[in-house]
């Protein structure tokens, strides 16, 4: 017997900043500052990404490029990583990203690589929570409850298990 499945997931877009609530607004305008600080020589394409912990603390990250190409870091794993190994304990819940080009902000929002998405949805499923994502374009934000529904069908922690349930 075939079973067909779908798999949907709901995400909000908006127009502007000024729709976001103030907490979301504060976040995404971190993320937009931060870029500045990424160090892409290779890409030219500077990302900077802002993670929101349950306390209210904001921790930053930027991608940083290397010449050994894959040694290179994504804005959303450096702002991961950094919150992980200085606030243990302390939640994400919520990641905001902008992106720079060599024109300026993205017209579109840009949307987490497929390792950062493994890596939110290991976040998301050690702490027990959502985070969720706010991806910033030119024109549009883009807003995804739970960063886990980037990757569906994941590959986590229960997979690893002899007894998963
Ligand atoms: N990059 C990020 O930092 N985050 C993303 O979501 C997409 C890609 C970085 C990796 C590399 O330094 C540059 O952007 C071009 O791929």
């Amino acid at each position: 017997m075939i079973t067909k499945n779908d798999i949907i997931f709901k995400y909000k877009e908006f127009d502007t900043d000024e729709e976001l609530d103030a907490a979301d607004r504060e976040l995404l305008n971190a993320a937009k500052k931060v870029v500045m600080n990424a160090y892409a020589p290779y890409s030219q394409f500077k990302v900077g990404a802002a993670v929101r912990l349950e306390s209210g603390k904001i921790v930053l990250g930027t991608n940083v490029e290397n010449a050994a190409f894959p040694s290179g870091i994504c804005a959303e794993r450096s702002a991961l990583s950094n919150a992980s190994s200085n606030y243990p304990g302390d939640k994400p819940v919520a990641l905001a990203i902008a992106a720079l080009n060599e024109s300026g902000l993205t017209t579109d929002p840009v949307s987490p690589c497929g390792n950062c998405r493994q890596v939110i949805a290991e976040e998301e499923y050690r702490n027990g929570n959502n985070i969720r994502i706010i991806l910033k374009g030119k024109n549009k934000i883009r807003m995804i409850e739970k960063g886990g529904d980037l990757l569906p069908l994941q590959f986590n922690m229960k997979n690893l298990k002899v007894n998963p349930h």
